[in-house]
């Protein structure tokens, strides 16, 4: 029986109660803890964690479930944990990099993953030379925090990506510019990647009119199984990013699978009740043999 902390702000949310039964079911102790009400004490040799007024002692993993508002707390609340020695199932580190969109594409292409071909403007005057490298419009234009589809527009002319980079750029929020993956039709891959197993994926379809396949723009969702080389890519894809626990979109083009982004809290609601499978019970099983393997940083 593992004593197990779920970093969430959410009690009611659909993962954070998958997850909770998953360890219930398992025979485990876990409490949901919201990381926003967690206080740190950074003091020689001893790191602590307060919550709720009282010191958190005894924990065996933490399964941190971090929104994107809240990244750089929880990141740290997740290192706090890390040098007590405790085990978690994302690591602080790896939960950065997966939330920067640039950071996360230059490393998988660096190594190798087909990527959609990006680029990054250091100033106005090279957007044009940049979007003919992308061979011409359309192009995707993102903000590098978007997240749930909102931040991505797909620019038709040149003269409007340039305009539409200059407004956000404007509103001090940086973006890449991104060829346009037309062949994927509005539809993207989710596949879900717990330890070294792809363990569910689905296909998500984009409404009519919409080129963006998020189930929060309202796109549907059915069983996809992936090619061969598609699960190879996923899995390389997590594994650079350090993910024991992954949530990696990929988009179908003509040159075969390319890594969208990787998702270092997916949500578990639409995978799950898409595809029947017990996601949380594979996340708690890896918990459980993380735990088992687990050496720490360092002993205090
Ligand atoms: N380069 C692209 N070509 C075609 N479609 C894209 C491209 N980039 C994003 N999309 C579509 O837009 C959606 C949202 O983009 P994404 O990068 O995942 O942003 P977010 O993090 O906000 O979800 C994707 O799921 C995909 O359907
Ligand atoms: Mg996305």
């Amino acid at each position: 029986m593992l004593n197990i902390a779920l970093l969430s702000r959410g009690p009611g949310l659909y993962s954070t109660q998958s997850l909770f039964r998953a360890a219930r079911r398992r025979g485990h102790y876990v409490r949901v803890i919201d990381h926003g009400q967690i206080s740190l004490i950074i003091e020689q040799g001893i790191p602590q964690v307060f919550y709720e007024g009282t010191k958190l002692v005894g924990m065996d993993a933490v399964i941190p479930r971090i929104g994107a508002s809240v990244t750089d707390y929880g990141a740290a609340v997740i290192r706090q944990f890390e040098l007590m020695d405790i085990y978690t199932s994302t690591r602080s580190e790896a939960l950065i990099m997966a939330r920067d969109k640039l950071k996360c594409l230059q490393i998988l292409s660096a190594n190798g993953i087909a990527v959609p071909l990006t680029v990054m403007a250091g100033m106005p005057e090279a957007l044009p030379r940049l979007i003919g490298y992308l061979g011409g419009a359309p192009v995707v234009v993102k903000m590098l925090e978007s997240t749930h589809g909102v931040g991505v527009v797909l620019a038709e002319t040149k003269s409007t990506a340039i305009s539409i980079v200059e407004a956000f750029t404007k509103l001090g929020q940086p973006v890449l510019l991104q060829e346009f993956i037309e062949e994927a039709a509005g539809a993207d891959i989710r596949a879900f990647v717990v330890g070294k197993r792809v363990v569910a994926s689905m296909l998500r379809q984009a409404q009519e009119g919409e080129f963006r396949s998020n189930l929060h723009r309202g796109a549907t969702a059915s069983i996809e199984t992936l090619t061969t080389e598609e699960e190879k890519t996923v899995l390389q894809a997590a594994r650079l990013m350090n993910l024991e626990i992954a949530g990696v979109d990929i988009l179908r083009s003509k040159r075969g699978p390319l890594v969208m982004e990787v998702n270092a809290s997916p949500g578990l609601e639409g995978i799950e009740t898409t595809t029947k499978i017990d996601i949380a019970g594979a996340i708690i099983e890896n918990v459980e043999n993380g735990v088992n393997k687990y050496e720490g940083r360092r002993k205090w």
